[in-house]
C-alpha cells in the first residue's frame, strides 16, 4: 500500500491562495479577466481562488489529454473539452493543478493565443521543477517543489485522493 506523507497543510494552502488571489486582483484590475481551469485537477483550487478575488472574473474550463501514457512533446497533447466562452481580446489566466514537464501548458497557451486572447498567463497550485522539458514559466505559483508525486486538493492518482483537503506525497 502506498503511504501518504503530508506536504502542504490546509493552512499553507489557504495562505498561498489568499496571497495569489491578491496579486491577481491587483494585476488584472480594470481588465476583462477569464480564468480557465484545466480539468479535472484544478477544480478545487479554481473554486477557492475565484472566491478570494476582489475583481470580477469569468470562469471556463477545458480538458487536455496526452496520446500516450508518456507525452514527450506537446504535439502528443489534444483537447478533450474545449472552451465555451469567447476569449478573443480577453485576458486569460490558465489555472492548473501542477506543472511537471510543462508540455500540457505549452500546448494550452498556444491554443488559447490562437483563439485571439489579448494575453495568456499561467497560475499553478504546484510548480514541480525537476522534469521540465520545455521553456515554461508559471506566472503565479502557490508552492514550488523539486520532485515527488502529489495527491489531494484536486490532484489524483488513478482518480483517487482528489477530495483530500491537504496535499500529500504519495510514496510507494
Ligand atoms: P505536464 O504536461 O507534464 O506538465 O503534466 C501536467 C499534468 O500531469 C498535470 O496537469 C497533472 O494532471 C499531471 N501530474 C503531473 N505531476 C503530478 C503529480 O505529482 N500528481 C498528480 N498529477 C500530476
Ligand atoms: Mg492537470
Amino acid at each position: 500500500m502506498p503511504e501518504l506523507i503530508p506536504v502542504i497543510t490546509k493552512a499553507q494552502i489557504d495562505a498561498a491562495v489568499s496571497r495569489i488571489a491578491r496579486d491577481i486582483s491587483n494585476d488584472y484590475q480594470g481588465r476583462n479577466l477569464v480564468m480557465v481551469g484545466v480539468l479535472k485537477g484544478a477544480f478545487i483550487f479554481m473554486a477557492d481562488l475565484a472566491r478570494n478575488l476582489s475583481i470580477p472574473v469569468q470562469i471556463d474550463f477545458l480538458r487536455a489529454a496526452s496520446y500516450g501514457a508518456h507525452a514527450y512533446s506537446s504535439e502528443t497533447i489534444r483537447l478533450t473539452k474545449s472552451l465555451e466562452l469567447d476569449v478573443k481580446d480577453k485576458d486569460v489566466l490558465i489555472v492548473e493543478d501542477i506543472v511537471d514537464t510543462g508540455l500540457t501548458l505549452k500546448f494550452l497557451k498556444s491554443h488559447i493565443k490562437s483563439l485571439g486572447a489579448m494575453s495568456v498567463k499561467v497560475c499553478t497550485l504546484v510548480d514541480k521543477r525537476e522534469r521540465r522539458k520545455c521553456e515554461l514559466e508559471a506566472d503565479y505559483v502557490c508552492h514550488a517543489i523539486d520532485k515527488g508525486f502529489l495527491v489531494g486538493y484536486g490532484l489524483d492518482y488513478a482518480e483517487e485522493y482528489r477530495g483530500l483537503p491537504e496535499i500529500y506525497h504519495l510514496k510507494w
